[in-house]
């Protein structure tokens, strides 16, 4: 496995790669991997085959972060990822620095953005306004940078696989966007880098967002005539906030294609939601 940190290495890379036709997948992360993140290189390896490549990037990317969050103390441990990716089969981990990503030179600072501009509107994006416009300019600038012919993403960040999918169409990214199933721990909850921050009792309340879906879930099943997201949600901040250290951020209900809000909530309806437990911010999601 190869460890390459400067943009112009990958690229060289890359090139190498392109022209001698290898396929590459590629599994963009911000690191301090978890089996959720490896059920990610799984998938990218299943779909290159063994004579493909498959390259993951370790990168915590500051401009997807707001002002008052936690970029400074975002889990980090090298030295432990590179290990579980050799173990996974990883070919190539790229873990560029923030200079290099974001240059100012003596031709200026950085100071171009992708931004998606309808799915990134609701929920995580109204949230934190600045999040997406972060994520797309990094994922834009990986996959210039990786040239993988598939990329793979983690259903757990449901509106970010949304938006990356409609970036790469208008954008005309030759990457095909497969997105894979959410990993949990055995009670439930989604497996996050930020679950490390849950320590003692905050551990126990956090299934409370996989709890609050259930419940939904049960609801949507026993009733043949739609629920309203007006009840449900009422409902399931009461449900939520009975744990001590949980605050609702959000909860909605969408169309999982468009993303477009529903005020009426049966089978196949998407469900979303965002809880503080603590200082900690938590996300789950999951088509009912
Ligand atoms: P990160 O949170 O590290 O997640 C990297 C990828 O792993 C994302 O596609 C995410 O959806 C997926 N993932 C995380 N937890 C998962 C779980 N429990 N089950 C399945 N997949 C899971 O998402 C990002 O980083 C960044 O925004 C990034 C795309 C790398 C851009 O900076």
């Amino acid at each position: 496995m190869r460890v390459v940190k400067s943009v112009a290495a990958m690229q060289r890379l890359a090139k190498r790669w392109q022209r001698t036709g290898v396929r590459v997948g590629f599994v963009p992360t911000m690191g301090y991997l978890h089996a959720g993140h490896l059920s990610l290189v799984q998938r990218a390896r299943r779909l290159v085959g063994k004579s493909g490549k498959v390259a993951v990037s370790i990168y915590v990317n500051p401009t997807q972060f707001g002002p008052k969050e936690d970029f400074s103390r975002y889990p980090r441990d090298f030295t432990r990822d590179a290990k579980l990716c050799r173990d996974a089969g990883v070919d190539v981990i790229f873990a560029p620095s923030n200079e290099d990503m974001y240059a100012r030179n003596k031709e200026g600072q950085f100071s171009t953005y992708v931004t998606e501009e309808q799915l990134s509107r609701g929920m995580e994006g109204a949230s934190r306004p600045t999040h997406f416009r972060g994520v797309t300019t990094v994922v834009a600038k990986l996959f210039n940078i990786v040239q993988p012919s598939v990329a793979v993403f983690g259903a757990k960040d449901y509106q970010q696989a949304a938006v990356v999918k409609r970036m790469v169409r208008d954008l005309n990214f030759p990457i095909k966007i497969e997105v894979a199933p959410i990993f949990r721990e055995t009670d439930g909850l989604a497996m996050s880098s930020r679950n490390k921050y849950l320590a003692g009792d905050l551990r126990r309340q956090a299934v409370v967002l996989s709890r609050a879906i259930e419940r939904v879930q049960a609801a949507v099943r026993e009733n043949s005539r739609p629920l309203q997201s007006a009840r449900l949600r009422a409902d399931l901040k009461k449900f939520i906030e009975r744990e001590p250290a949980a605050r609702l951020d959000y909860v909605e209900f969408f169309d999982p294609q468009t993303l477009a809000p529903v005020t009426k909530v049966s089978r196949g309806v998407h469900i979303a939601l965002a809880v503080f437990i603590g200082k900690t911010r938590l996300i789950d999601n999951r088509r009912l």
